[in-house]
């Protein structure tokens, strides 16, 4: 649905705030961007858009090459690309009704029809009752759900996300997380978020990217980059300590295999001694996954290495 290439973005100023990304995003994923502050991600996701003009590269959404349109074009093009953002942008002039209409209002939608989709979409994000209501009456959490039924007024594809529940609340964050998987679900929206909270990637994303001074660190589904040695998204979503003491074994549990009581099994069938060093567990998306340090002694560590790996876990030695 989204696939950005080589994309480079150098300001005026000389700061090279992308510098060469590349990246995909399939229809009907959440895909998450991570990253530190100044990585880059709102660059990336103003170009996707083109709000922002890319140096160089190119960005295609829903097959369309949006770099090579003129500026008409351009604005047919982005109706199907909505954007929510952080403060939630909302016109605090207008009711909430008017902010949600407003988009239809520049598309010249007829009134009768832009009503109609107005109560749609404050029921469609659990607002209908606060149609007449001002944004400074509303709660954060309120103000994002307007921002979200604006964002989806003219029926977008796409759903553009830049830190939309940074300003939130956890309990409000989660909320609007729960909204924005069950518009992905019911809607087949796509929808393309940027985050510095490693939560939002574990409660919602299918897939997420890493980003780091303009360039992506790794990108894919997210069980399949947790099944990768050496995969730094696996390292933050697990903190153990770094580097791993030399001799340890770091063991990745992937989907479905937590709950095994593989450890056990290791000391009866070879008869090891297996210290536990650290670990964590971790929900993503409802699936445990962990990743445990452990250091192995005993005559045949290495059949019992073997039978690990047999068992489909990803087992990373620091050799001393
Ligand atoms: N309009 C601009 N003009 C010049 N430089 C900019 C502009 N916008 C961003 N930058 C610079 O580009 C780099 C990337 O900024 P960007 O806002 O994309 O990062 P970010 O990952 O979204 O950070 P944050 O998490 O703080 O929002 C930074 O060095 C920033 O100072
Ligand atoms: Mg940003």
């Amino acid at each position: 649905m989204i696939h950005v290439s080589a994309l480079r973005k150098v300001y005026d100023t000389g700061v090279v705030a992308l510098d060469g990304v590349d990246l995909d995003v399939r229809e009907g994923e959440i895909f998450g961007v991570l990253g530190q502050s100044g990585a880059g991600k709102s660059t990336l996701l103003r170009c996707v858009n083109l709000l922002e003009r890319p140096t160089s590269g190119t960005v295609t959404v829903d097959g369309q090459d949006l770099t090579v349109l003129g500026d008409a074009e351009l604005r047919r093009a982005r109706r199907r690309i909505g954007m929510i953002h952080q403060h939630f942008a909302l016109l605090s002039s207008r009711t909430v009704a008017a902010n949600v209409a407003f988009p239809l209002e520049v598309a010249k939608v007829p009134r009768a029809e832009r009503r109609a989709r107005v109560a749609e979409l404050l029921e469609l994000v659990g607002l209908d009752g606060k149609a007449k209501s001002y944004p400074a009456q509303l709660s954060g959490g309120q103000k994002q759900r307007v921002g979200i039924a604006r964002a989806l007024a003219a029926r977008p594809k796409v759903l553009l996300s830049d830190e939309a529940t940074s300003a939130l609340d956890p309990g409000t964050t989660q909320s609007i997380l729960a909204l924005l998987r069950r518009l992905n679900a019911e809607l087949g929206l796509t929808i393309l978020l940027i985050t510095h909270e490693m939560h939002v990637i574990k409660s919602i994303c299918d897939s997420a990217a890493i980003m780091r001074e303009g360039r992506v660190l790794e990108s894919g589904r997210v069980h399949d980059l947790i099944a990768r040695p050496g995969s730094q998204l696996t390292r933050e979503l697990f903190p153990l300590p770094e580097p791993a003491p030399p001799g340890s074994l770091t063991v990745t549990f992937p989907a479905g295999q937590a709950e095994e009581p593989v450890l056990s099994g290791l000391v009866r069938k070879f008869g090891v001694d297996v210290n536990i060093l650290g670990g964590s567990l971790e929900e993503l998306r409802g699936v445990s996954v962990g990743r445990l340090r452990i250091r192995m002694e005993g005559e045949d560590t290495a059949a019992a290495l073997a039978y690990l790996r047999g068992r489909g876990l990803l087992v990373e030695e620091e050799t001393p």
